[in-house]
């Protein structure tokens, strides 16, 4: 046995290392997550992430260079805002997301653009052979001679290539596929995902290239998700939505260079995704006004206000155990809406199975869709429509009072411009600024109330 060989046992969820076999991972509380992972290298460690490191001592700020950080645009608007404005160089991006979610191909975008712009991108992939990314590259019109595509898993083989090849960035999907060989673990362990990455954000830093990671997220954190090395990265985005709408959002969850606030939209068409820059438009387009059960709210994902609408559907259940059943709205959320209607508002739902579900495969996380979310389920529930060009936000108190919410004034706005007359908000929200002319601004203290006026 080589003599730096050592075995460790690592919980695959949360990376957790012990020197003994675990039945339960004593760092994030998972069941059989172990599994032993060999290291026989012994300098593969990351002796250094940032590099010139050893070169160590304490410099004023002001004598810090700054010279060749200067960003540059991708073309596509809504990937370069998520991104801060424009890629980093340097930098190291991840891209996580479900399977099937469009990773691959916004990447893949992403290169093409690139290159048409001139600048040579190398995209490896090691999930899919180089006929197969030219299918796809044909399809999106990203045949450009500067997008350099190779088929390879083994991370050695892909620097030594990138090296020589010094392109303007790169793309590796996916770091779950990618290994080194000199490390015994399978790839997608946590210890080659964390040694391949850590290795790529080492090239990064000192190459000054910009680096893109795919990452796969999986439920059962089998795969060491891409969790392990948010820490490690520079950015991490996540590119979200249901698999069968079109509707994709680009969320950042780290962000070293720029703010985690802005989100991008897109639409997953025939020919790849599609910047979508008036998302509330679309949003609405379908839907039919005096229909019972639906209400619409404006949401604010970071600085962008979104119409949403949700639609719920209260029908006598035919069990003895109602069902609630939700996409896009948290199912806790849901209890906790429908428990203040019960208590507040009288409404006997002991009975009726619930389904709410916002509309485009949208999730709403923000408190300020309660209200609109409780409203859709009365108007369901007595069967009558809300009134006509009305929106509503507010989060709802356990007491059934209406609390305020953040930014009103722009999410207000947003309905103005798309021909809402009346929003309903909390009355707290009133003070403060200044209301547009032909905009009905009406403020409720409690959820009585506000049912009382969106009926009328
Ligand atoms: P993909 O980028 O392969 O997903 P990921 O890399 O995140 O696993 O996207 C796969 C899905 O996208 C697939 O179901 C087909 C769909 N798709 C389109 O609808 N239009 C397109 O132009 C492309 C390339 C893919
Ligand atoms: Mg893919």
């Amino acid at each position: 046995m080589a003599k730096n060989r050592r075995s460790n046992y690592k919980c695959q969820s949360c990376g957790h290392s012990a020197s003994r076999w675990f039945g339960r991972c004593s760092g994030c509380d998972e069941w059989n997550t172990c599994v032993e992972e060999i290291h026989v290298e012994k300098d593969s460690r990351r002796s250094h992430l940032v590099p010139n490191s050893s070169r160590s001592q304490l410099d004023p700020i002001t004598d810090v260079k700054t010279h060749d950080y200067a960003r540059f645009d991708i073309g596509i608007s809504e990937f370069d805002n998520v991104l801060g404005g424009g890629i980093m160089p340097g930098s190291v991006v991840l891209v996580g997301g479900d399977p099937g979610i469009g990773k691959s191909t916004l990447l893949l975008q992403m290169a093409g653009q690139l290159a048409v712009e001139g600048l040579k991108v190398a995209y490896i992939s090691a999930e899919e052979s180089a006929a197969q990314i030219y299918q796809r590259a044909e399809r999106l019109g990203a045949l450009c001679e500067d997008l350099r595509v190779m088929s390879e898993t083994n991370l050695t083989l892909i620097m030594d290539q990138i090296t020589r090849d010094s392109p303007a960035s790169v793309v590796i999907d996916s770091v779950q596929t990618v290994y080194m060989p000199n490390l015994e673990s399978a790839p997608g362990s946590v210890t080659q995902v964390r040694e391949c990455s850590a290795r790529l954000v080492y090239w990064a830093k000192e190459s000054g290239i910009p680096v893109f990671l795919v990452g796969h997220v999986t439920k059962e954190g089998t795969v060491a998700g891409p969790r392990v090395l948010e820490h490690l990265v520079d950015t991490v985005l996540y590119l979200e939505g249901e698999r069968h709408h079109h509707f994709r959002i680009l969320r950042a969850a780290k962000n070293r260079f720029g703010s985690t606030n802005e989100i991008g939209v897109f639409e997953m068409r025939e020919y790849g995704l599609r910047e979508v820059n008036n998302p509330s438009e679309i949003l609405l387009a379908e839907r039919a006004d005096n229909v019972a059960g639906s209400s619409v709210v404006c949401s604010v994902e970071g600085t962008r206000p979104l119409l949403v609408e949700i639609q719920a559907l209260v029908s006598r259940s035919a069990f003895g155990y109602p069902q609630r059943v939700s996409t896009g709205v948290e199912s806790k959320r849901l209890s906790i809406i429908i428990a203040v209607l019960e208590k507040r508002c009288l409404h006997d739902l002991s009975g009726e199975d619930i389904f709410v579900n916002v509309v485009g495969g949208l999730r709403l996380d923000e408190p300020a869709a309660d209200l609109a979310v409780g409203l859709a389920i009365i108007s369901s529930f007595r069967n009558i429509p809300i009134r006509s060009k009305t929106i509503m936000v507010g989060e709802i108190g356990l007491g059934g009072e209406i609390r305020p919410v953040s930014q009103v004034e722009r999410r207000v706005a947003e309905a103005r411009s798309l021909g809402f007359k009346r929003c309903l908000v909390s009355s707290s929200n009133l003070k403060g600024w200044k209301h547009p002319k032909d905009m009905e601004v009406i403020g409720v203290g409690g959820l009585e109330a506000a049912e009382e006026l969106v009926f009328t």
